[in-house]
């Protein structure tokens, strides 16, 4: 999916951003925003931001004077970020944006200034249980709220026009697949892939967080011109990931793929990809 290691391209970000905003839970932003509400500015710490979708999500909905500083090994994506932010919060004050390109490997090297809300998207399956130790431990420490979205959980099936559920044996093979490539080292340690949400979830409730979760899946309807490209390149970087996993099964999986991009063409079949967004609140000092 236009990914390599950690690495990602802008055409395949630029293209998930409409997917990504639809899916996302409204009700947990609204709950961070209650929570921000006392302070004059704030401080976000944007991890793995990319070209700024993430930042384009909340800055508008936010309310109140923002800081952001958006980190991440890309620059130019961080490039683009920084050309292609919101100037104002939900109530007209200032978002102003630092982008920092940098590994997130080891968080203490960053020397993050203490943030009032620690964010990411579509990062944390590629993340290790030891990075995810590691966030929780600087979120205890500073205090901050934590709004991680976009999270996948492993569930991707293909709907019928009805938008029922199409049950196959051969799209869970290929899904056990597929999740077996996300549990594969990313450049953050040994990813947890699907996994990543709930180890996050534990370890926050552990040292005291409150955690709200919220299910945020894609959908891609059979024959929405919206989702079409999406759900073409959802289904090429699932026989991509597949054939890395099972090279020896190749035939098969050439043969589910050829089938299922004829479903997508024809419109006879759509694309679910499960989610889960995540907010940690800490606990009152
Ligand atoms: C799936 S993309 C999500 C980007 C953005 N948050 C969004 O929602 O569009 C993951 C991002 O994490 C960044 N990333 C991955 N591993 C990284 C690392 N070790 N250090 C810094 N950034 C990393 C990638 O460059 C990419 O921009």
């Amino acid at each position: 999916m236009s990914q390599d290691g950690g690495h990602f391209n802008a055409h395949w970000l630029s293209l998930r951003e409409p997917a990504d905003a639809a899916a996302r839970s409204q009700s947990l932003v609204e709950r961070l925003d209650a929570w921000l509400a006392d302070r004059d500015a704030m401080c976000i710490v944007d991890l793995g931001a990319g070209h700024g979708s993430n930042l384009r999500f909340l800055g508008a909905r936010l309310h109140g004077r923002q800081q952001w500083l958006l980190i991440d090994h890309d620059p130019e994506l961080l490039d683009h970020a920084a050309r292609h932010s919101p100037d104002q919060s939900a109530d007209g004050l200032a978002v102003s944006v630092k982008c920092r390109s940098g590994d997130l490997k080891d968080l203490a090297t960053l020397d993050l200034p203490k943030p009032d809300v620690l964010t990411a998207s579509a990062l944390l399956d590629l993340c290790s249980r030891q990075w995810i130790e590691m966030l929780v431990e600087h979120m205890a420490r500073w205090r901050s709220a934590g709004l991680f979205s976009l999270n996948v959980n492993g569930q991707r099936f293909f709907i019928d026009q009805h938008g029922q559920q199409i049950v196959s044996r051969d799209d869970q093979r290929m899904a056990a697949w597929f999740n077996d490539h996300q549990c594969q080292a990313k450049g953050l340690g040994r990813a947890l892939g699907p996994d990543a949400v709930t180890v996050l979830a534990d370890a926050l409730e552990q040292v005291g967080f409150e955690v709200f979760q919220e299910s945020t899946p894609w959908h891609c309807p059979a024959g929405d011109p919206d989702r079409s490209t999406l759900a073409v390149e959802l289904v090429n970087g699932w026989r991509q990931a597949a054939l890395e996993i099972a090279p020896g099964h190749g035939e098969f999986i050439d043969t589910w793929h050829q089938e299922r991009m004829d479903w997508l063409n024809r419109n006879q079949a759509g694309l679910v990809i499960g989610h889960i967004d995540l907010l940690a609140i800490p606990a009152p000092p």
